[in-house]
């Protein structure tokens, strides 16, 4: 069944933790989807694990339209949020209602995400206001890397209390808290009455998210200490790609039963 902002409401009333993983086209997504994931997210962690790139800055609206596209196109059950990528929702509330509208229309998502607590409050209720749900996103908020001088854990226990309050009263239907210290992650969640969604965040949170790539070891660059590898995707991948070379050098493969 088609998961719902419902449905993660009344998880958190019952303590059903809420299971959350990034996906950015068909194969994972499918995956995802199939194996129930409650929510899927188009990270704009896509500049990174997708792209190449060094950050999340250089992320565009358009990029995360059209990997929305393909993961919303697939899923019958989990519920998709889409990330507001850098300079989408910063700008003015008009052009945050107008950005989160097309991951809406062209995305197929049926939320969106963006980082930033009191700050945007405003940002958020406008979108909420259009009829989007918001996923908001406090503590470390890897789109202020350069302002906050590296992806830094973030203790600041007044202010994240604040920034989740603030976006609880603004309309958000889940926040997600990344890199903070478990125990301020529990305060949090003890204090409202949205789903959290931790990452980096203690297991006290209502859910857990994680970058798939990180999760099933595609990613060999630098992983942070809060994630675990459930798997060995880019070993097994190199094992495969050392033995492809290996047999069509050594006129291997094809064997008969691959030819016509
Ligand atoms: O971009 C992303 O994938 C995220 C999650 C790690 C929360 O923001």
């Amino acid at each position: 069944m088609k998961k719902t902002v419902n449905t993660f409401k009344k998880m958190k009333q019952e303590g059903e933790k809420i299971t959350v993983l990034t996906a950015y086209e068909y194969a994972f997504a499918k995956i995802i989807d199939e194996e129930n994931i409650d929510m899927t997210l188009v990270g704009d962690s896509l500049g990174m694990v997708v792209q190449g790139e060094k950050n999340t800055l250089g992320v565009t609206l358009e990029d995360i339209i059209y990997h929305t596209k393909i993961v919303s196109k697939i899923s019958k059950q989990s519920f998709i949020v889409a990330d507001m990528p850098f300079m989408s929702y910063q700008v003015s509330i008009e052009e945050a209602v107008f950005n989160a509208g097309r991951l809406i229309k062209e995305g197929g998502a049926e939320a969106v995400k963006l980082e930033g607590g009191i700050e945007f409050k405003d940002e958020i209720k406008a979108i909420v206001r259009a009829g989007i749900p918001v996923q908001a996103h406090i503590g470390l908020m890897p789109q202020s890397v350069h302002k906050v001088g590296g992806y830094k854990v973030q203790k600041d226990e007044k202010k994240i209390l604040e920034d989740a309050i603030a976006v609880e009263e603004a309309g958000a239907f889940s926040v997600v808290l990344e890199g903070i210290p478990a125990d301020i992650a529990k305060k949090v969640t003890n204090k409202l009455s949205i789903p959290t969604i931790g990452i980096g965040a203690g297991v006290s949170c209502d859910g857990q998210v994680l970058v798939i790539n990180d999760m099933i070891g595609l990613n060999e660059d630098y992983l942070p200490k809060f994630v675990k590898k459930y798997a060995q995707i880019g070993d097994e991948t190199r094992k495969a790609v050392k033995s492809y070379i290996k047999e069509v050098k050594g006129s291997k493969f094809p064997q008969k039963k691959h030819c016509y």
